[in-house]
C-alpha cells in the first residue's frame, strides 16, 4: 500500500492520526506501518459508538442440563463410548491460550504462571497432567492444538520446548496463531503502541476454528480422522480435557456440541448460563440475565437458568465446517491497552482506557443445532485463574487444587 492509499483508507475511517510519527520512521518502519494499515479491518471500529445494540438477544427459554444423577447412572456406558472414540483417534483438543491475561497482570503468557508453593507447578503443567490421565485410561495420545497470538506465541513455544512438554508426546502438540484486531480509545480511534505500529490485541477466542484453518491444521484434523474437538480455556487448572464420560455422553445423545456446566452458586453469579434463544442453544451472559430470568423456575420447581458454562466445549467437526463462513457477533470489551501518550511515550494503564474488538467461542453454541449441557462438580473441575487474589484467583485455585489432592 502506498502512502497515498493509506491516507485515503485512514480518512475514510477517521484514523489519520496514526500517521503522526510517519516522517520520523526509517524506510523499513514506514513500510511496516503501511502494511499494517492495509491489513487492518477498520470497518468494525465505529461500532463502539453503539455497543449496546451489537449483541441483541432473541427470546430466551430454558434448556435442561444433563445433571449429575443421570450422568452417574450412565457413567459406565458413556465412559466406554468416549474411550473408544479417543482410542480411535476421533477426539482432539484445542487449548485457547491467545488471551492477554490482563487481569492476572503477569508479563509472561498465562500458561507459564507458577501456581506451586513449595515446588514449581505451572498452569500448562496442570493441564498436561490432566490430559495424561486420559492418555493412561485410553492407552493413546490425542492431538492438542494450542492457539497462541502474535504477542505470546514464541514465548509459549519456547517454554513448552524447554519443559519438554511436561511429558506429553510432542508429535501430538501443534501451535497456531490467532488473528489480531486493532485496539482503540473510547471514541474508536486506534491507539499506537509504537511510533510505527498500531496497537493490536488478539481478536477474541471465537476465531479459533478459522485460525486453525488458516494454519492448515484442518488438513491434519481430516487426515487423522478427528471428529470431535474439545475446546478449553487455559486458566482452569482443574479442567478435565477429553473427559471420556463427557465425550461419550455427547456422542450418545447425538448432539453437535457438549458444554460442561456447573450449578450456579447464586442466582446472580457472574457466569454465562445455558439457555435456548429463539429455540436454538445459546448462552446468556450474566449481565443480560434479567431478574425475571434469574427467578424463573423449571417444571421441577428448580431455577430454570441454573447452569453456568466453564469454557469447556466438545464440538462435532462436521458441524463446525458448515460454519466457516458464518460471522460471529462482535463484542466490544473495555480493557487496559498499552499505548503511546501525547508525548509519544509508552504507557501501561492501570485502569481500562479503551476497547478491544473480539468474537467469542460462546457465540458458536448458538450456531449449533443441538447442545448437551453436561453438569460437572464445581469443586472438582472448576478452578479458573483470572485474578491474583479474590474470586477466580491464584489463591482460590490453589485452595481447590489442594482440595483435590494436588501437592503445591
Ligand atoms: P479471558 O476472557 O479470560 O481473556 O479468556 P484473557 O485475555 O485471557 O484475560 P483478561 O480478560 O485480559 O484478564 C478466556 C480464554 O480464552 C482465551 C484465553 O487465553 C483464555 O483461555 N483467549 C481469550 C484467547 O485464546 N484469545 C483471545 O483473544 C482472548
Amino acid at each position: 500500500m502506498t502512502l497515498a492509499e493509506a491516507k485515503q483508507k485512514l480518512a475514510q475511517y477517521g484514523q489519520e492520526h496514526v500517521l503522526k510519527y510517519y516522517e520520523e520512521l526509517d524506510a523499513a518502519g514506514r513500510e511496516a506501518l503501511l502494511a499494517q494499515i492495509a491489513e487492518t479491518d477498520m470497518s468494525v471500529l465505529a461500532s463502539c459508538k453503539h455497543r449496546e445494540e451489537l449483541v441483541k438477544k432473541g427470546e430466551i427459554t430454558p434448556l435442561a442440563a444433563m445433571e449429575l444423577d443421570e450422568i452417574n447412572a450412565n457413567r459406565k456406558s458413556f465412559t466406554s463410548t468416549g474411550l473408544d472414540a479417543i482410542h480411535d483417534g476421533k477426539v482432539g483438543a484445542v487449548l485457547l491460550a491467545g488471551g492477554m491475561g490482563t487481569r492476572l497482570g503477569s508479563d509472561n503468557p498465562k500458561c507459564m504462571y507458577n501456581v506451586g508453593i513449595n515446588r514449581e507447578l505451572y498452569i500448562f503443567e496442570c493441564l498436561v497432567n490432566n490430559m495424561m490421565d486420559v492418555v493412561a485410561q485410553s492407552g493413546s495420545w490425542f492431538h492438542l492444538f494450542v492457539m497462541t497470538s502474535e504477542k505470546n506465541n514464541d514465548t509459549t513455544i519456547k517454554f513448552m520446548q524447554e519443559k519438554e512438554y511436561f511429558g506429553y508426546n510432542p508429535e501430538f502438540v501443534h501451535f497456531f496463531k490467532q488473528e489480531m484486531a486493532a485496539a482503540t480509545d473510547y471514541e474508536g480511534k486506534i491507539y499506537l503502541e509504537e511510533k510505527g505500529r498500531l496497537a493490536t490485541s488478539p481478536n477474541g477466542n471465537g476465531g479459533w476454528f478459522i485460525s486453525m484453518k488458516n494454519a492448515w491444521l484442518l488438513d491434519l484434523v481430516k487426515k487423522e480422522g478427528i471428529e470431535w474437538i474439545n475446546v478449553f480455556a487455559v486458566d482452569n487448572v482443574l479442567q478435565r480435557i477429553a473427559d471420556p464420560c463427557f465425550v461419550g455422553a455427547t456422542i450418545q445423545r447425538n448432539c453437535d456440541v457438549g458444554a460442561k456446566v456447573v450449578r450456579k452458586n447464586a442466582p446472580d453469579e457472574k457466569v454465562g448460563v445455558m439457555c435456548l434463544e429463539d429455540g436454538r442453544p445459546s448462552i446468556v451472559e450474566y449481565y443480560d440475565l434479567t431478574r425475571e430470568l434469574m427467578d424463573a423456575k423449571d417444571e421441577k420447581g428448580n431455577p430454570a437458568y441454573n447452569f453456568g458454562v466453564i469454557l469447556n466445549y466438545l464440538f462435532r467437526v462436521s458441524a463446525l465446517e458448515q460454519l466457516l463462513d458464518g460471522n460471529l457477533p462482535l463484542h466490544i470489551v473495555e480493557k487496559k491497552i498499552p499505548c503511546l501518550n501525547e508525548n509519544g511515550e509508552l504507557v501501561k494503564p492501570q485502569e481500562p482506557n479503551g476497547y478491544k474488538y473480539e468474537s467469542l467461542v460462546l457465540d458458536m453454541i448458538h450456531q449449533m443445532d443441538s447442545c448437551l449441557p453436561y453438569e460437572v462438580e464445581r469443586n472438582r473441575e472448576f478452578a479458573p485463574i483470572k485474578n491474583k487474589t479474590g474470586i477466580d484467583s491464584v489463591e482460590s485455585a490453589r485452595a481447590l487444587l489442594q482440595e483435590n489432592g494436588v501437592e503445591l
